[in-house]
């Protein structure tokens, strides 16, 4: 079947006719909006006011082209190459996770923490930092010192990026941070932040297929004989690079909320397990 016009109206039904092969009806009618939306650069909410108007062939063939990776699974943020989280547009390729509403969820919790309260001396650490979402978004609305870290340098260079094009200068730096030697390295804070790995290999079979066949594995999985294997070691490491009063936010795995609470138990002064916007225990706060 070939598409009845260069019209948005006509090209919209007929890609959408494609994408319900896999997709659910209203699915298939955001996906292929957002699509024509990115490729012919009107804003997605005044789409439906340019039904009549017709655009390139070259346009098109973007819009055929990102039609066929959708029907591979792949998340259309990886097709257009970016994604917006919080007030931030955020440049996302394969090296990087693509953000969650959950995250953007503890970015506002933290952004809500430090609202009225001065910044400037504070010094903020986000481990694990990807595309820089919550690096950035801290940043952004405060004047602490911010660096992200992350052992991808593809996910850096990203992150970098997102960092210019938002105007939002965060500090991004190579580290290893399962390594003793490399996190020692670091200096102290007031605030650790982390979205670290925390998916368990055996609850790949409970996950969507685009998550598994296009997202970054290390930026997921940990092993099941050890699924805290990351907020170990941030407990191990805020014991020498956590400033008196200081504290940590965490993203954690929903099945493990208790395990990864203990963990802090010891030597804070309230831990604090939060449910996110679905009610799932999603987030810790340490406060020492
Ligand atoms: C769940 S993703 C979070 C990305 C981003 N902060 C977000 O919230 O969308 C975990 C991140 O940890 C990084 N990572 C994995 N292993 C690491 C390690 N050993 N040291 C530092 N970063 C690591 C991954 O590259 C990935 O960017």
């Amino acid at each position: 079947m070939k598409v009845a016009s260069n019209k948005i109206s006509d090209i919209i039904k007929h890609y959408q006719t494609m994408l319900n092969k896999n997709y659910d009806n209203n699915s298939s009618n955001q996906l292929i909006r957002e699509l024509i939306s990115f490729y012919i650069k009107i804003p997605f909410n005044e789409l439906s006011l340019n039904f009549d108007k017709r655009i390139s062939e070259s346009q098109l063939l973007d819009i055929h082209f990102g039609t066929k990776r959708l029907l591979k699974n792949e998340p259309i943020q990886y097709i257009i190459g970016e994604t917006e989280f919080l007030d931030l547009t955020l440049k996302v390729n394969k090296h990087t996770l693509i953000p969650r509403p959950e995250t953007e969820e503890l970015a506002l919790i933290i952004e809500k923490s430090l609202k009225n309260k001065p910044t400037n001396e504070l010094k903020i650490l986000d481990i694990g930092t990807g595309s820089g979402c919550i690096a950035l978004s801290i940043q952004k609305i405060s004047n602490a010192e911010v660096i992200g870290i992350d052992f991808s340098a593809e996910a850096l260079l990203i992150a970098r990026e997102n960092s210019e094009l938002n105007n939002v200068p965060v500090k991004f730096k190579q580290v290893d941070f399962l390594s003793k030697e490399e996190r020692d390295n670091l200096p102290n804070f007031d605030i650790i932040i982390s979205n670290p790995p925390y998916v368990q290999n055996s609850e790949k079979s409970l996950m969507q297929k685009n998550v598994l066949d296009f997202e970054p594995e290390s930026a997921l999985f940990v092993e099941n004989n050890n699924p805290l294997i990351f907020y170990k070691a941030i407990e191990e490491f805020a014991k020498s690079h956590l400033n008196n009063g200081g504290c940590i936010w965490l993203e954690i795995n929903e099945y493990l909320s208790k395990e990864t609470a203990i963990l802090f138990e010891d030597r804070s002064t309230d831990v604090e397990i939060i449910n996110d916007f679905r009610d799932k225990s999603r987030f810790i706060k340490v406060t020492y």
